[in-house]
């Protein structure tokens, strides 16, 4: 693919000025996927190609043979997580993910601990770590930071790929796409994702699994999207601004309960107080029960209607709802690890042997 943008021939400066659509091109190699950065890259042909293919590796990882299998597949490559910003899922899934494919992994997880401690800039750290590692996989405060590590190393003598595991405010990608993989799963024989109604509740504005997964939502046909939150917390207008140039429905509310009834998923966040300045140690606690979800709002949802979570939680659900069947909040994390696992077998090229390997087995999907 010689025309095929590339972050190799466009300058930083050039690169910074593109809408997000626009960015999303520079991110293929030979026409696959390279760098994971953000949901923009993602249309529904890839999710559903994507879903698939986490589909035939849990199945083919139900046999101690398969799991030998997936283990062969990438026995070769290295793998550096790099996570500057607490995390528990997304480490120990994209941790497990490597696992099952082989891949070997090395881990920044306190800047302390690396020589950023002695002052060595972000570029020089990755740079670095491509020196030893075939894939990073970066978590960071910074929003954009996963970017512009991804043009650094696309210009450097040892281009090796990058997937955004949560940047800043601002993305997270695979999360979005676990999230996505959790909805097809629960509408399976209900329709799919089209023509359902999703209820996002919470800390909107500062949650980047929302911001992500609303841009998702949009390859589907007819998905009304609600955003019920505190004033302050609202989805940003750059979000409404995307789905107004889509014609996508939405719909901004400030009463949560009220609108159970009508959600076929609801998608609960916590407050990120994280963001807020604060004393250290010290939580700006307020009073989100408007926004949570209880045992007794189980009543008012409907039979077919799913929960879910990006995790972690605090009150705003409550633990008297983990065992209903339409909580897949846990489900929807450990999907997590079988998509992740997808995206690293498609970035270096193992989808076809997966697929290849499935049918001489006779695993359908
Ligand atoms: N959902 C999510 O990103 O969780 P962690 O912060 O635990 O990785």
């Amino acid at each position: 693919m010689k025309d095929e943008p590339t972050l190799m021939r466009i300058s930083w400066k050039k690169y910074e000025s593109l809408s997000l659509t626009e960015k999303a091109h520079y991110f293929n190699e030979a026409g696959r996927l390279y760098h994971i950065m953000i949901a923009q890259q993602f249309d529904r042909s890839r999710m559903d190609e994507l879903g698939m293919l986490a589909t035939i590796i849990r199945r083919i990882a139900k046999t101690e043979e398969g799991i030998k299998f997936l283990k062969d597949l990438l026995s070769h490559k290295r793998a550096m997580l790099y996570f500057s910003q607490p995390s528990s899922r997304t480490f120990l899934s994209f941790c497990a993910a490597c696992q099952i494919l082989g891949i070997s992994i090395g881990e920044v997880r306190d800047t302390a601990t690396s020589s950023e401690f002695k002052g060595e800039s972000k570029e020089d750290s990755v740079r670095t770590f491509s020196s030893y590692f075939d894939l990073i996989i970066m978590r960071s405060e910074v929003g954009g930071l996963a970017e512009r590590m991804a043009w650094v190393l696309s210009n450097s003598e040892r281009p090796i790929p990058i997937i955004n595991a949560g940047s800043g405010k601002d993305q997270h990608p695979t999360q979005a796409l676990l999230d996505i993989y959790t909805l097809q799963r629960s509408f399976e024989g209900n329709g799919g994702i089209d023509g359902k109604r999703i209820l996002f509740a919470g800390d909107l504005l500062r949650g980047r699994t929302v911001r992500s997964l609303a841009w998702l939502l949009t390859a589907y046909r007819d998905v009304k999207q609600i955003f019920a939150a505190p004033k302050d917390l609202q989805i940003s207008e750059d979000i409404l601004a995307m789905l107004d140039q889509k014609k996508i429905m939405y719909q901004r509310i400030d009463d949560f309960k009220s609108l159970i009834p009508e959600a076929d998923a609801i998608y609960m966040t916590r407050i990120q107080d994280e963001w807020d300045t604060q004393k250290a140690g010290k939580r700006n606690e307020r009073d989100i029960s408007k926004y949570s979800f209880t045992g007794n709002d189980l009543k008012r949802l409907k039979k077919s209607a799913v929960i879910l979570h990006p995790l972690p939680r605090r009150s705003e659900i409550s633990t008297d709802v983990d065992d209903d069947p339409r909580a897949v909040y846990w489900r929807q994390m450990r999907n997590g690890m079988w998509i992740r696992t997808a995206l690293i077998a498609t970035i270096f090229d193992r989808k076809e042997m997966i697929k290849a390997y499935a049918s001489y087995k006779g695993i359908v999907v």
